[in-house]
């Protein structure tokens, strides 16, 4: 939940070091800090808020000389947001400062240990044991004291080392946390995620757990937990910089909004050819899919959401029974799974700790397991037996929008793919399911359009301490999403309820002026769920619909309607819920929230 970066090479270090960590503030932006070697001395400067504070602090990096560095930004877990508990740390003989994203969970014991051998913590984080821990194996050989010293670590890591007797060598090591190398011309780089890499190279090399690396201006060397020198693939990234810039938007979430009807024509359209729908490197058989008599899906946050709106469509279209788990509860909930059971892993980061446990969990199982992912070379999209990455491009804002619709659009092609397999549609479904889901982005944009200029006023009269998103089976699983984002992002209280229960309780919170936003669009159940818009109406409520745009009856009822263009009803979430997500951008907005980094939030949950 924290993003650690450094840099060797020959220009000044603190502006590259400051720069990169404005990339990777979504991971946690409670404190930053930076240190930078010059001369044999190592420069802390580390403020508790803001990266700008720390830029302030520092004049853009001008008052910190020196040609390399290590830069952290946090999102606090082990002591407060304070100067002291930031980050990077430095040990009592001033030789090393450490930067650290993940948690060192026997760092208790490990801390009493060193206090007991006489070394003086500073800070109450469990990152600080790691630098002592450095100091006290050193023996005037750095890679030796990384490798003991992480062999006394349980939990996750990634280190960023800077030491003073090695002043053109940056050492990194990993486990279970994000790390990746850039390569440049006479420098190099190391980051918790390519965005802060980018701008300098695209050509990077992803470390895995246990790895250790000795980053110098000239090269990177990659070392297994032995210290065996070893040779990795060097990557390329297929994306540009500007991808991961607001190019001129107000904030990077409208601007990942926008962007939807083009990430969800990237998920889609690499995959159809001539009509039909091919999976990467999932290419299951007849009798493959034949042997699979349960699907579990499993996420966090939006990622479960998609989940739960992609479920009706797997049913749907192939009749296998699926079911949808929090990754957070199924991890200890025992699970009932076994060698025919596939399992679908959602995360956007690839890197969420409850969703990789319960991954790792099903796995012990015997499920196979496929990753639906987004960011290249993370950690589910390794331990998944298969994965089908989303593409949607650098997703910077914490609540996620493209991230979101990619994964729906990539359950679409499953569900249509699979049932095709099982033989449920024959040729001429198949042709129109596939039609449809080529519409989708193009639809996208309609609903954008269809709805923009009245949206920020639709937010001002809707906002409210309090509000009730209704909807019934696929609608349902959209009112959950465009709840969670009014939440996250405006602090509203948004509570999403199946419309069919609101009468078993809760319709006793309905009261005059009582903002609803009913969720219409699937015509199965339409009608059921205007019954319950007229219910909260006869109660005061103010309803605000969603609805296909020909849909008369909606008019009569609701005070007020948004409207989406008709689609394949078990396609309807991912156009459905982009005016939710705009109605959730503009309420925040008017409210004036940080929308793209609300405060408690972090975009990749690292921590159990
Ligand atoms: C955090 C983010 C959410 C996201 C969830 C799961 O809570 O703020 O937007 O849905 O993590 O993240 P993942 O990367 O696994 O999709």
């Amino acid at each position: 939940m924290c993003g650690i970066v450094g840099f060797t090479g020959a220009r000044s270090a603190a502006p590259i070091l400051l720069k990169g960590l404005s990339r990777l503030e979504y991971r946690g932006y409670d404190s930053a800090g930076i240190a930078v070697l010059d001369s044999g001395v190592i420069d802390v400067e580390k403020v508790s808020g803001r990266i700008a504070r720390l830029c302030e602090k520092t004049k853009d990096g001008a008052a910190v000389p020196g040609v390399i560095g290590i830069g952290h930004t946090r999102w606090a877990t082990h002591g407060a947001p304070t100067d002291l508990n930031a980050h990077p740390h430095l040990s009592n003989d001033g030789r090393f400062a450490i930067v650290h994203n993940g948690i060192i969970e026997n760092y208790l014991s490990l801390r009493e240990e060193l206090i007991a051998d006489g070394y003086v913590f500073q800070s109450e984080t469990d990152t600080e044991t790691v630098v002592h821990l450095l100091e006290m194996y050193y023996d005037g050989d750095v890679l030796t004291a990384v490798r003991k010293t992480a062999a006394r670590l349980e939990g996750s890591y990634a280190l960023g080392i800077l030491c003073t007797d090695a002043p053109d060598t940056l050492w990194v090591v990993r486990e279970k946390s994000p790390l990746i190398l850039g390569l440049g011309v006479g420098e190099n780089f190391f980051a918790s995620d390519v965005t802060a890499l980018v701008s300098h190279t695209k050509n990077v090399i992803y470390l895995e757990d246990g790895e250790i690396a000795a980053i110098t201006p000239q090269r990177a060397i990659v070392y297994d937990c032995t210290g065996r020198e070893i040779r990795k693939d060097v990557s390329r990234v297929s994306w540009d910089v500007e991808a991961a810039e607001k190019g001129g938007y107000e904030h990077f979430m409208l601007k990942e909004i926008m962007e939807q009807p083009a990430a969800v024509r990237a998920a889609l359209a690499p995959r159809i050819h001539d009509g039909q729908i091919r999976l990467d490197d999932f290419e299951l058989t007849t009798e493959e899919l034949r042997g699979i008599n349960k699907i579990i899906i499993t996420a966090c946050g939006s990622a479960y959401y998609a989940g739960c709106s992609g479920r009706y469509g797997i049913e749907r279209l192939c009749r296998i029974p699926v079911e949808v788990e929090l990754a957070s509860e199924l991890r200890y909930a025992d699970p009932m799974v076994d060698e025919h059971t596939l399992v679908l892993v959602i995360s956007q980061s690839g890197e969420t700790a409850d969703t990789i446990a319960a991954l790792k969990e099903c796995r012990s199982r015997g499920a196979k397991i496929l990753g639906i992912v987004n960011v290249v070379g993370s950690t589910i999209a390794k331990l998944a037996d298969h994965t089908l990455y989303t593409w949607a491009g650098p997703e910077i804002a914490v609540a996620t929008t493209k991230g979101f619709t990619t994964q729906l659009a990539v359950l679409y092609l499953f569900a249509v793919y699979a049932s095709e397999k099982l033989g449920y549609i024959d040729d001429g479904r198949r042709a129109a399911l596939i039609h449809e889901l080529m519409e989708l982005p193009k639809r996208i944009q309609q609903a954008i359009d269809m709805n923009f200029y009245q949206l920020p006023g639709l937010a001002k009269r809707y906002s409210s301490q309090s509000l009730f998103f209704i909807g019934r089976n696929t609608d349902y699983a959209v009112a959950l999403e465009g709840a969670l984002k009014m939440k996250e992002i405006s602090y509203l209280h948004a509570e999403s309820y199946a419309a069919g229960e609101l009468k078993h309780g809760t319709i006793a919170l309905i009261d005059e002026g009582q903002p609803v936003i009913a969720v219409c669009c699937n015509e199965a159940v339409c009608d059921k769920t205007l019954s319950n818009i007229v219910e909260v109406k006869a109660r005061g409520a103010k309803v605000l619909a969603l609805a296909f745009r020909d849909n008369r009856k909606i008019v009569s009822q609701a005070d007020d309607v948004l409207f989406i263009p008709r689609i394949e009803t078990v396609f309807t979430a991912a156009l459905a819920v982009v005016p939710l997500q705009l109605l959730a951008y503009y309420a925040a907005k008017e409210k004036g929230c940080d929308i793209d980094k609300p405060k408690n939030l972090a975009k990749s949950v690292t921590v159990e």
